[in-house]
């Protein structure tokens, strides 16, 4: 069976665009793949986290995980530090990537900003841990949104430059798997931004343990324009022209699991008062056993530790004989 890696930091809240652009599709995946899902701790740290934050977060995300209906049983649920093969294949990918080829990565350029030389060195050589991540389970396929695209790539050409330095084939290339139910999910305050767990303002977003309120009042709030809902015709607006409405539209699909057509064909032309009412009441119903299950495993902090631990101990199991495998490849004499 093809084998599924993928990551998520634990760094703040998990919010609705987590769950229905990553985290649902996980769930879906189990049925076709041997899956692997990482809380990478080790890449939160690569901007400052305050300790008893990343554990917090580390336990939350575990619980998301295990509350959206990841099987922790089938799968593995565990956090990267546990698992020292990572690090230590990342460092030997350290030393096959090229500093040319980082220097590309766009997403270290946005999260470096202007003070380039003030980013940790972690930062900018994420990307070989993430690839490390993916090949010390020789994964061959990876649940990736837009964003981390590029990472991937890089991955494939480390597996590749790995594979032709040592004249072996010791490393799959790794296929991103663009996942056709995966939703882009837009900010509630603004359709061009991404739904965000650092956009300062909470109304943003819709965060997995919000209560049934919460999301009734984001919702009436989220910004919206004065015409009705688009109807799909021309009068009706883009989702250039209307982000807004049609995030509102995604969100709803997303949520039903339906075509924007459908929702359109159901809401277009009404007013959104009335659509918003619909939406509350599904995203409800959708996050209420969620967002139930989360506040559970909150309260058993030990039951969410075993669980990673236990997964830390399966991943383990897979990482250990791959990197020994590597580090007879690379020459290293290996204790017995
Ligand atoms: N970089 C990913 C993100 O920020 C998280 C991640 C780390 C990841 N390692 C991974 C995703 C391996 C997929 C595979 O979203």
């Amino acid at each position: 069976m093809n084998r599924i890696f993928s990551g998520v930091q634990p760094t703040g809240n998990l919010h609705l665009g987590n769950y229905l652009g990553a985290i649902r599709n996980f769930v879906r995946l189990q049925d076709r793949y041997d899956c692997i899902y990482c809380v990478v701790d080790l890449h939160a740290i690569t901007v400052f986290q305050e300790p008893a934050e990343l554990a917090a977060s580390t336990r939350e995300v575990a619980a998301a995980f295990v509350a959206a209906g990841i099987d922790h049983r089938r799968s593995i649920i565990f956090n990267q530090s546990q698992v020292p093969a990572h690090a230590e294949l990342a460092w030997i990918f350290n030393c096959v990537a090229r500093l040319g080829w980082l220097n590309r990565m766009t997403q270290f350029k946005e999260k470096a900003g202007k003070n380039r030389e003030n980013a940790s060195v972690g930062l900018y050589a994420y990307p070989n841990l993430m690839a490390a991540d993916i090949l010390v389970y020789k994964a061959t396929h990876v649940p990736v949104g837009e964003d981390q695209k590029q990472h991937l790539e890089l991955t494939r050409d480390i597996a590749q430059k790995f594979n032709n330095d040592f004249k072996t084939e010791l490393f799959p290339l790794v296929e991103p798997l663009i996942m056709g139910t995966a939703a882009r999910i837009m900010s509630l305050r603004d359709g061009r931004q991404k739904m965000s767990k650092s956009d300062p303002s909470d109304y943003s977003r819709i965060n997995l343990t919000d209560t049934p309120d919460d999301i009734a009042q984001k919702i009436r709030r989220a910004k919206t324009d004065p015409e009705p809902v688009p109807d799909g015709s021309p009068a009706g607006g883009t989702p250039e022209s209307r982000p807004e409405a049609f995030n509102l539209i995604e969100i709803y699909a997303a949520l039903a699991d339906l075509d924007h057509a459908r929702v359109i064909a159901t809401f277009g032309g009404s007013q959104f008062s009335t659509f918003k009412e619909a939406l509350t009441e599904l995203a409800v119903t959708t996050l209420r056993p969620i967002n139930g299950e989360m506040r559970r495993l909150r309260a058993a902090p030990d039951h969410v530790d075993r669980i990673l631990a236990e997964g830390a101990g399966r991943a383990a199991a897979i990482a250990e004989p791959i990197l020994a495998e590597v580090q007879r490849v690379v020459g290293f004499v290996r204790r017995r």
